[in-house]
């Protein structure tokens, strides 16, 4: 077996990284050399395997539409190896990077007018992708609890009383939790007792840290009638983020036609080369790396909670269970950072007050609560899937700014 190292990050200078744009920092934060640590990518090394591929089919040096068959046995075969589930091939369709797929699903299966229980904080594209296709957002806020958020099973069932479809991200995005069999099962109750289909997003779900279980929904809820998709993707797995790929696993035959024949409508069925060999070889040579990965990201969130505790106790991380965002809860620090907005606007020009603030103070660029949903403004999200330098210069930028305000 191999040892991976994550502990140092990849040089992406030149890389044209949306994450490392000085204007896009800038336009998150107000100060164009914040360090980055926004966008859900890593700075992480990807595997070997991947990079191998991928120099290997550039030195054959021709680029030809490739036989796509072999993707899917190498996802099921991963499915069954990482999480002991097992994949009908009869129920997956390959799909065209997340949101295109679930928004091709929304599109399908609900109607304008439509209203979709969607739980919040809440992944902005999820927001955007109802709201611009004319569908109504119901949204169901995770209860706040001592170390982060929890599924409210009962508020939960009461929400969903009249929607028409369930947007579910598993693992949650941004509040990093894994959730129970019993809280999938709730979920898929109330689709099944209300005949509603539930999209569910899984690009997180490879990255459960030690100690949590993450459980596809696809294999929650067989023997039930849910009309459950569950989405999948190599991308946050292997950190081959850019590389739009997903595969949609249906419970019921009948969605799973509808679907194919809207990508064949589109043309969308066939998947492209880069993507086909990366997440080809990730499925089939990546588990080494990707358990190693999750017990690294297990260790960078250790160091990021001890290190908030010992030096900015007012600032609250929830309890991260899976992949490389922390949400950190800054409620404490609002009423002095308004202050200083108001004693300093010009720092803060820009919708986003608390990334403003961290940007202009610390020197650091995070997701802005408010991304997630308005009432989420005094929390900030933490991309902590960088290198131990990296990690530590975020960490001196979050005191930094902590210190100053707890000073001024
Ligand atoms: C929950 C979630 N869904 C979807 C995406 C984007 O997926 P894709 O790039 O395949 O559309 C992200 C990226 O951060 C994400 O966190």
């Amino acid at each position: 077996m191999r040892d991976y190292d994550f502990s140092i990050s990849a040089d992406r200078s030149g890389a044209n990284s949306e994450k490392w744009n000085e204007e896009n920092i800038e336009g998150i934060c107000g100060n164009r050399k914040a360090l980055p640590f926004w966008v859900a990518d890593m700075d992480l090394p990807t595997s070997d395997e991947i990079r191998k591929a991928l120099e290997k089919e550039a030195e054959r040096g021709v680029i030809g539409y490739r036989e796509p068959r072999a993707l899917i046995p190498a996802f099921i075969s991963f499915m069954k190896e990482r999480h002991g589930c097992d994949v009908d091939p009869q129920d997956v369709v390959f799909a065209q990077g997340m949101l295109h797929s679930i928004a091709m699903a929304l599109n399908l299966f609900t109607k304008p007018g439509d209203r979709v229980l969607l739980p919040y904080p809440s992944y902005h594209p999820f927001i955007d992708m109802i709201v611009s296709n004319e569908r109504v957002i119901v949204p169901y806020h995770l209860e706040r609890i001592q170390t982060g958020f929890a599924l409210d099973e009962e508020k939960f069932i009461r929400t969903a009383e009249g929607c028409d479809a369930i947007l579910f991200c598993s693992p949650h995005n941004p509040t990093g939790i894994v959730f129970t069999e019993k809280e999938l099962k709730t979920v898929l109750e109330c689709a099944s007792r209300l005949d509603i289909p539930v999209f569910c997003d899984e690009i997180h779900s490879d990255l459960a840290h030690p100690g949590y279980h993450h459980i596809p929904l696809y294999k929650a809820s067989e023997g039930t009638k849910a009309r459950c998709i569950t989405f999948c993707a190599a991308s946050k797995s292997f950190n081959i983020a850019g590389e739009h790929c997903a595969f949609a696993l249906f419970r019921d035959r009948k969605m799973k036609e509808e679907y194919e024949k809207a990508l064949r409508r589109l043309y969308l069925t066939s998947p492209g080369y880069s993507v086909s060999v990366m997440a080809e070889n990730a499925y089939l040579h990546g588990i080494d790396y990707n358990t190693q990965l999750c017990a690294a990201l297990e260790r960078k969130f250790q160091r990021l909670e001890s290190f908030i505790k010992e030096n900015c106790p007012l600032i609250r991380p929830c309890a991260v269970h899976a992949s490389f965002i922390a949400f950190l809860d800054c409620s404490a620090l609002w009423g002095r950072v308004l202050e200083d907005k108001t004693a300093h606007p010009e720092l803060y020009q820009g919708t986003y007050t608390m990334s403003h603030f961290f940007g202009q103070r610390g020197g650091i660029c995070m997701n802005d609560g408010s991304w997630f949903g308005e009432e989420y403004a005094k929390y900030m999200r933490f991309n902590f899937g960088c290198g131990d330098d990296l990690l530590e210069k975020g960490l001196a930028g979050l005191k930094k700014a902590y210190d100053w305000i707890i000073d001024a």
